[in-house]
């Protein structure tokens, strides 16, 4: 009996230690957490780095990071130990200088998503890799009709680019605007997702969530989760908002509270719209006016259906009708309240001028697209434009410079794919009398979207994709050359 006992005690003794040196019954410790997406501090933003004479010189440092997340410690990759990384904010005219450093145990590179900038050498050029330990010198030099607003910026390694951008590595680019709106107060809000394990480590996808376009389990705000904002009623306030998720689609709602749309991308209206719900793709980026009334708002994204593996039958795990993630409860993104005696109503919104409407000009080039799922690839699925994947030595469409081109864009699988093409940015075609711009397109499922593009200014290789970053990753991505 006695030996038994001893040797079961023992033995227990060793499964307690396991247990706690693995986590599994020991009682949360101090510094480790459960991850809680309902935190509720107060917003905060990222440092703003402000261009003077003409010029913004920047270092920023691509680094595994511990931050303070969700109300407790991550470890996730950020810009000069951000998450988000710092603000850049640029006039019309500047000279942006970027010093990409490489701490990360992987290649990286930078994009600066929705610069209207050249596309080589040391521009916006996509096919630069920094190695492992690796310095870059970046130059864009921002004409001086650059249209004004919220752009951004981010990794653009093909192979990598979603697990770099769920790792944490993104950051806000504002242009300034010559003709300023008055407001009471400007905020950012930079909008990821990410998904940690109980030890804050970044979850990798599931090959299932990576042919959906991995959605993380936590929504931040500014890297925070659910923060909360404060204000007097009757302000005006303007906030931009950008969509850094991997492959999540935002259809946001800010109830009880007056929105109005100034742009999404660098697409600008006329005047200030009315919105109730705004529908962000991943990518998209909007600036918004909220006129603040007394009450508590919640700011939200509702369940959006970006469609699902469909027709897909014969895969394991996968039927037709498998639902698309996005599909269910409403989340709270972040709190607005709004209290205190309404304050001095304050000047009109300034009227713009009318956008630019290439449903006037002459075509000069039409060309079709399609994006596809198929059988095969890595996983199972691939994913194409005009069948092809992605290969960084073809050039898959010549334009020439200055072209007016019309673009079909044909959706033929079951899930939707927001189109983006850098440096240049689409018209919708098939609106409103108001010319509408965007520079990441969303082409629902099984569908067909038409824009018009003007290739002006600038000539050289760049891309195109679409913008769920792991079905860019997986080979959704074209190269186009203007020459
Ligand atoms: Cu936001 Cu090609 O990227
Ligand atoms: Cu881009
Ligand atoms: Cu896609």
């Amino acid at each position: 009996m006695r030996p038994i006992s001893r040797r079961r005690a023992l033995q227990l003794g060793g499964v307690g230690l396991a247990a706690t040196v693995l986590g599994g019954c020991a009682p949360p410790t101090p510094g480790r957490l459960r991850f809680d997406p309902t935190v509720g501090e107060a917003l905060t933003e990222p440092p703003v780095l402000r261009s003077s004479s003409g010029v913004l010189q920047v270092r920023l440092e691509a680094t595994e990071a511990r931050v303070p997340l969700a109300g407790g410690d991550a470890t996730t990759l950020a810009f000069n130990g951000g998450l988000p990384g710092p603000t850049l904010h640029v006039q019309p005219g500047d000279r942006l200088e970027i010093d990409l450093v490489n701490r990360l145990a992987e290649p990286t590179n930078l994009h600066v998503h929705g610069l209207h900038v050249s596309p080589q050498g040391n521009g916006d050029n996509t096919f630069v890799v920094v190695e492992p330990g690796a310095t870059f010198g970046y130059e864009h030099q921002l004409p001086a009709d650059h249209p004004p607003g919220v752009y951004w910026y981010h990794p653009h390694h093909h192979g990598l680019v979603a697990d770099q951008i769920f790792g944490g590595l993104y950051g806000a680019i504002l242009v300034g605007d010559p003709t300023p709106v008055p407001v009471t107060r400007e905020r950012l809000l930079v909008v990821s997702d990410i998904s940690l394990d109980d030890d804050g480590q970044v979850l990798p996808p599931s090959p299932m969530a990576q042919m959906m376009g991995r959605e993380g389990e936590l929504v931040l705000v500014n890297g925070q989760a659910t923060p909360s904002m404060q204000a007097a009623s009757g302000e005006r306030e303007r906030w931009r908002i950008i969509n850094a998720c991997t492959a999540r689609y935002l259809r946001l709602r800010l109830d009880g509270q007056q929105l109005q749309l100034l742009g999404v991308d660098s697409g600008r209206s006329v005047t200030p719209q009315d919105v109730d719900e705004l529908v962000l793709a991943t990518g998209n980026r909007a600036d918004l006016l909220v006129t603040t009334v007394a009450g508590t708002s919640e700011l939200r994204t509702l369940p959006y259906d970006r469609g699902g593996m469909g027709m897909m039958t014969g895969m394991p795990g996968m039927r037709d009708g498998t639902p698309g993630p996005g599909v269910g409860e409403p989340l709270a993104l972040a709190t607005l309240e709004v209290t205190g005696s309404p304050a001095p109503p304050l000047a009109p919104v300034p009227t713009r001028p009318s956008p630019r409407d290439l449903r006037t000009e002459t075509v000069t080039a039409r060309r079709e697209l399609t994006f596809a799922m198929g059988m095969g690839g890595p996983g199972g699925m691939s994913f194409t434009i005009d069948g092809k994947q992605f290969d960084p030595d073809r050039i898959d469409q010549t334009v020439r410079p200055g072209a007016v081109e019309e673009w079909t864009l044909v959706n033929t699988s079951p899930m939707d794919h927001p189109m983006h093409l850098h440096v240049w940015p689409m018209q919708l075609l098939d609106t409103a009398e108001t010319p509408t711009w965007r520079d990441v397109v969303d082409i629902p499922a099984r569908s067909t979207v038409r824009v018009r593009i003007a290739f002006d200014d600038y000539t050289g290789r760049t891309v195109y994709h679409c913008h769920i970053l792991d079905h860019e990753d997986r080979g959704m991505m074209g190269v186009l050359n203007t020459a």
